[in-house]
């Protein structure tokens, strides 16, 4: 059946790979892609589907009632993939109430406009929620995350994201709206924004800075290569059960200094540089206030009943993504200039 579905995030690093996914793989849907263009938004990173006939972008504010309004009634939205958010931890610590707005009330918003213009059918429709393994806390001796661990977000990012799952399941209860959520590990891979460990480590090495790593890099997360999440979303979108959640995770679990350490050896490959070069550079630096120890995530509940599993072994990914930081110099350029946002004017206008 033909769709017309809402991608909100579209331009940032896992919703452009979801947009591309959805444009290629499905020519008869219609996907829009609603962005606001923060500093975390990029069009560049749509280039290979910019000009298709089955993609619209629509740059507007999640927490804009009267632009979602308008939005839902011009492309006829049948469903929502909900991506926008604030997304990094350490501008949560500084700014709380940034990520209030946009992931907490923006996601109320987008709800209510979802409801609103469904009302007559809401059994049709689809909200799916695109969340993170951070809203289950962090875990100390062993263990896994599962879609029933209970909710113990300890940052402000992970409190807005659990603040927001919370909403969701509370519309599909209250309002017998058709509802899914997923709750991702660490992604990787192409477009992601360098403030974030494995970009912010590809490009300092190159450029020989030091590469900070939080107290004494033990911090264990999960990783998974973001085309590989795409997958799932896509996956979940058109498999999974209405009400139901669904963690998603590469089974991969490092600790940062590792990480830090597996970059290091294989930039000092690529870029014919003696071994042990690159690893002098990290700087071990005053740890993240409340820093998370370990998120693992069990991700069988996706792979025995939609039958989805991660493409890549991590090995492959990281080279992948390596290779893409040091073929795409331009792109980490412009990302760290305003340049993109004259992109942006001369494509789409102010
Ligand atoms: N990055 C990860 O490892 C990870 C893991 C699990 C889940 N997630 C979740 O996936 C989603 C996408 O994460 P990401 O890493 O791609 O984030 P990102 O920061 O790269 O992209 C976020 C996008 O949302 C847009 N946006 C921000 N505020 C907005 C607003 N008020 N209105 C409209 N658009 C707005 C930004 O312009 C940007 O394009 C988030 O909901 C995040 O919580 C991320």
């Amino acid at each position: 059946m033909s769709k017309s579905i809402l991608i909100t995030g579209g331009a940032g690093f896992i919703g452009s790979h979801v947009v591309q996914l959805f444009v290629e793989k499905y020519p008869d849907y219609t996907i829009v892609n609603l962005d606001a263009l923060t500093y975390a938004g990029n069009l560049e990173n749509l280039k290979a589907v910019e000009g298709t006939s089955n993609y619209i972008f629509e740059k507007a504010d999640i927490q804009d009632e009267s632009a979602l309004k308008a939005i839902f009634a011009k492309h006829a939205i049948t469903d929502v993939i909900h991506l926008a958010a604030e997304s990094h931890v350490d501008r949560s610590i500084t700014d709380p109430l940034a990520f209030v707005k946009t992931n907490v009330f923006g996601t109320v918003n987008l709800l209510n406009a979802a409801k609103e213009f469904w009302k007559d059918k809401l059994s049709d429709h689809l909200f799916y929620h695109v969340s993170t393994d951070e809203v289950y806390g962090s875990l100390h001796d062993g263990g896994f995350f599962l879609e029933d661990t209970p909710y113990d977000p300890q940052s402000p990012y992970s409190a807005s994201k659990a603040s927001s799952d919370h909403f969701v399941r509370a519309y599909a209860n209250t309002y017998k709206m058709k509802t899914v959520i997923s709750n991702c590990s660490n992604n990787y891979g192409p477009n992601h924004f360098p403030e974030k460990l494995i970009p912010l480590c590809i490009h300092n090495i190159k450029t020989n800075k030091p590469l900070p790593v939080y107290g004494r890099g033990e911090n264990v997360r999960d990783w998974l290569f973001v085309k590989d999440h795409a997958r799932a979303i896509d996956t979940v979108f058109h498999k999974g059960k209405e009400g139901e959640t669904y963690n998603i995770g590469g089974f991969n679990e490092w600790k940062n200094i590792d990480i830090v350490k597996l970059l290091c050896s294989k930039m000092d490959e690529k870029l014919g540089r003696e071994a042990g070069t690159s690893e002098k550079l990290i700087t071990y630096v005053k740890d993240r206030a409340g820093h998370d120890l370990r998120y693992a995530i069990d991700a069988t509940k996706i792979q025995q009943e939609l039958g989805w599993e991660p493409s890549l072994q991590f090995e492959e990914g990281i080279e992948i993504t390596i290779d893409w930081y040091l073929n795409n110099q331009d792109w980490l350029d412009h990302v760290t200039s305003g340049a993109y946002q004259k992109y942006y004017s001369e494509h789409y206008g102010d």
